[in-house]
C-alpha cells in the first residue's frame, strides 16, 4: 500500500541517514520543508520534497494535509509499561505528605508492585500492559523501550520479559526490551544483596539469550539500592551475553554511576535530576545518551533534569516518559515534550529533537525510526491544523494529533 501526503504545511525533522543523534547548539534546529509532500511505499519513507517539485505518483491513497504538519512519531526510550495493578494508594499517601522514599522504606514502592506482579498470570499481565501500549500508540509513540524490573525473582522477571516479547510479536510499533536486573532488593535478600544479584543474573541471562528476550540491561544505581560496584558487576556480566547497558542514575543522589555507564559504553544514562560537572565532563565525547524523565520530576515533585546545563555544555539529550506505576504513571509523550519546554526551558525544537531522533539513539533504533529519512519506517504523527510547531508544547494537555501512522498504516479508527 502506497500513501501520498500532499500539501503538508510543514514536514518536520528531515535528516540524512548519517545523522544519528543531535547535540548541543544543533538541537535548536529542526530541519523542515514548508508546503511539502511525503510518499510512503510498503510502510517505509520513500520520497519527500516541496510541493513545487512534486512528481506525479501512482498511489493507493492520497491524504490532503493542508494546514497540518507531519513529524516522526515519538521515540520513548525509557518505560516500565509492563506492570500489574497500580499504586493509587501510595499516590494518596503522598498527597497526605508521605514521601516516595519513606513509602519505599516501609516496604511499598517497587516491592509493592513486585508483590502484585508475582500473583498476576502472564496472560493477565499481557492484557493489562496491552491497553497501555494501545493508548500510547494513539498518543503518537511509534517506538518504545520497555523494561522488566518488577519481578525481583528470576521467574517473575522472565514472566515480564515474555510479556514484552508477546507485545513485540503482536504490535507493529518498534519495541526494545530491557532486562532491569537490579531494580530493588527484595525482603528475602535484604542481608545478602550479592547473592540476589548473582542469582538474578545466573538464572536469567542464559534463558534471555536463548529466547532472545532482551537487547539491553539496566540497574538502579542509587543510595539504598545498588552501588557503583554492583552496577559495574551487573553491566559487565550482562555484556558477556550481548546486552547493552542502560542505567537509572543520579535520581536522588549522584554517586558516580554516570562514569560507570560511560565506561561500559551504555546506550543511555537516565534520570540525571542531579548532575555534577564531572558527570558532564565524562559524557562529553562519549556515545552515551543522557535521558531526562520530566514526568517523574512532575509527579514526584523532585528537581527537573538540568537540560540547559547539559545542552549548553554541548551534549545531546533525549526525553522519555518513564511510564511506571510509582513515579510516572503516564506514557503521554506530548505531555513530556510540553513539560520539557515549560519546566526545563528547552525550546520546542530541542524538545522535539530529544523526543524523536535522540530517543531513537537512546534505545539503539536510530537507523529505523526518529526522523524523516528515506528508508526509515513510516512511523509518523499527522497533526490537526496548527499555527506552527510551537503549538504542540504550547497547548499542553490538548490533543493536537489527528492521526498516527505505524509502518505507514493509520493507528486510530
Ligand atoms: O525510573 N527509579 C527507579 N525506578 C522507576 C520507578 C519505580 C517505581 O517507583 O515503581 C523510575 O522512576
Ligand atoms: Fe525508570
Amino acid at each position: 500500500m502506497n500513501i501520498l501526503f500532499k500539501n503538508i504545511k510543514e514536514l518536520i525533522q528531515i535528516r540524512e541517514k548519517s545523522e544519528i543523534f543531535i547535540s548541543g547548539k544543533a538541537m535548536k534546529t529542526l530541519p523542515s520543508i514548508q508546503n511539502a509532500y511525503l510518499l510512503i511505499k510498503k510502510g517505509v519513507i520513500a520520497a519527500y520534497g516541496p510541493m513545487s517539485e512534486y512528481p506525479e505518483y501512482e498511489v493507493d491513497e492520497i491524504v490532503d494535509s493542508t494546514g497540518k504538519m507531519i513529524l516522526p512519531s515519538w521515540c520513548d526510550s525509557h518505560t516500565h509499561l509492563v506492570y500489574a495493578g497500580n499504586r493509587e494508594g501510595e499516590f494518596e499517601d503522598r498527597i497526605k505528605g508521605c514521601s516516595y522514599q519513606k513509602i519505599a522504606e516501609m516496604g511499598g514502592g517497587i516491592l509493592n508492585s513486585a508483590k502484585v506482579l508475582e500473583n498476576t498470570s502472564l496472560e493477565d499481565l499481557y492484557l493489562q500492559s496491552k491497553v497501555r501500549l494501545e493508548e500510547v500508540m494513539c498518543l503518537g509513540t511509534g517506538a518504545i523501550e520497555i523494561k522488566s524490573g518488577y519481578g525481583l525473582t528470576p521467574k517473575s522477571e522472565l514472566k515480564m520479559l515474555r510479556v514484552i516479547k508477546r507485545l513485540q510479536n503482536e504490535f507493529p510499533v518498534t519495541i526494545q526490551a530491557t532486562f532491569l536486573a537490579a531494580h530493588a532488593i527484595p525482603e528475602t535478600h535484604k542481608s545478602n544483596k550479592e547473592l540476589f544479584l548473582k542469582t538474578m543474573l545466573e538464572e536469567t541471562l542464559p534463558i534471555i539469550k536463548k529466547e532472545n528476550l532482551a537487547s539491553a540491561v539496566d540497574v538502579f544505581c542509587e543510595t539504598g539500592y545498588f552501588t557503583t560496584e554492583d552496577t559495574a558487576y551487573v553491566l559487565e556480566t550482562a555484556q558477556d551475553y550481548g546486552l547493552k547497558p542502560k542505567i537509572h542514575v543520579n535520581q536522588f543522589n549522584a554517586i558516580g554511576g554516570v562514569g560507570i555507564g560511560v565506561y561500559y559504553n551504555a546506550l543511555s544514562v537516565d534520570h540525571l535530576e542531579l548532575i555534577r560537572d564531572e558527570d558532564l565532563a565524562v559524557l562529553k565525547g562519549s556515545k552515551t545518551m543522557p535521558v531526562a524523565l520530566p514526568g517523574c520530576s512532575f509527579f514526584l515533585e523532585i528537581p527537573y533534569t538540568p537540560a540547559r546545563k547539559i545542552i549548553d555544555f554541548g551534549l545531546p539529550l533525549a526525553l522519555a516518559s518513564d511510564y511506571n506505576p510509582g513515579s510516572a504513571p503516564s506514557g503521554n509523550m506530548n505531555f513530556i515534550v510540553s513539560t520539557a519546554c515549560i519546566k526545563m526551558k528547552m525550546t520546542p525544537q530541542e524538545a522535539i529533537n530529544a523526543a524523536t531522533i535522540n530517543g531513537a539513539f537512546a534505545m539503539g533504533v536510530e537507523h529505523e525510526v526518529g526522523s524523516i529519512t528515506v528508508g526509515k519506517k513510516a512511523n509518523l504523527i499527522l497533526t490537526k491544523p496548527v499555527h506552527s510547531l510551537t503549538d504542540l508544547p504550547y497547548c499542553f494537555g490538548s490533543n493536537l494529533i489527528e492521526q498516527v501512522y505505524v509502518n505507514g498504516k493509520a493507528v486510530k479508527n
